[in-house]
């Protein structure tokens, strides 16, 4: 397993893969690894020759009174994740690599982005979605692997793929939740004892929604209703959105009549942590 920093040792090495007829698969990541992202090497290892995982804190992503400085970083902790996944190469830039001195070009997205995150994060999108373009530019993978914790960014990713005919496969692999519920997160770090007891009501709402619509509600304001009562009745919790929509548009809908998304943000204290189910996996 290698680490590289700039674009050129990645395209020399996928050169050399691509000589000898082997697949790429690419997991692009902030890293500080977790079993989130082991779940996606696992699978890009099982699907591909070779796979490639991007380990690169983004800041076009970040508003600037966004977690940029202190979003957390651990290069030796990653690099020995990757390897016991099976992991064959770790692109890891500094920011100059990725935007050098007159960076002007983006890549942006109506509509998906506008709802959910889009509406408290406006430049997040086109910040995942220009670092992503450039990944997939860089090393040209068979395949990408997505977690669906980030279910918006997944969509947006799909779409931008369709939009602007990307020659790759998107795959999105289920949330992976500590023992008691909580959906692995970087930013899970940043909780302390009691806030981490807390964060516990997403995924408490979250298992609350998928019952409900496992028991056959379609009435999409009556399910929030009960998600919302129960993270509100949380102290330390703030909601930011919890929300049902149309998992093609991410456009808010009343009634379960179409393959949907529920999703929420939530404050714990400082720490905006998200969750979700798609009701086609309940
Ligand atoms: O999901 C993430 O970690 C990031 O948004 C991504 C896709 C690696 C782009 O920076």
């Amino acid at each position: 397993m290698k680490i590289v920093k700039t674009i050129a040792e990645v395209r020399k090495q996928v050169k050399e893969w691509r000589h000898e007829g082997l697949t790429v698969g690419l997991v692009p990541t902030m890293g500080y690894l977790h079993e989130g992202h082991a779940s996606l090497i696992d699978a890009s290892h099982r699907d591909n020759d070779r796979t490639v995982v991007s380990d690169f804190v983004n800041p076009m992503q970040f508003s600037p009174t966004e977690d940029l400085e202190s979003y957390p970083r651990d290069i030796a902790h990653d690099a020995k994740l990757v390897e016991a996944h099976g992991g064959d190469l770790i692109f890891h830039p500094e920011p100059e690599e990725m935007y050098h001195e007159g960076f002007s070009s983006f890549v942006d997205m109506t509509v998906l982005t506008e709802e959910l995150c889009g509406l408290s994060r406006p430049i997040h999108f086109r910040g995942v979605c220009t670092v992503v373009s450039k990944l997939f530019n860089i090393v040209q993978p068979d395949r990408a692997y997505f977690g669906k914790k980030d279910a918006q960014q997944l969509a947006v990713i799909r779409h931008m793929v369709n939009d602007l005919n990307m020659n790759l496969e998107i795959i999105g692999c289920p949330i992976i939740r500590e023992s008691d519920g909580l959906a692995k997160s970087s930013r899970n770090t940043y909780l302390n004892t009691e806030e981490r007891q807390s964060a516990l009501v997403l995924s408490q709402a979250v298992f609350l929604g998928m019952n409900m619509v496992k028991k056959g509600e379609k009435d999409c304001s009556v399910i929030l209703d009960a998600m919302k009562k129960h993270i509100e009745a949380e102290p330390l919790a703030k909601i930011d959105y919890v929300k049902i929509v149309d998992c093609a548009t991410m456009q808010q809908i009343p009634t379960l009549d179409r393959p949907a998304l529920c999703a929420m943000a939530v404050y714990i204290g400082k720490t905006r942590l998200i969750d979700n189910f798609f009701t086609e996996d309940v």
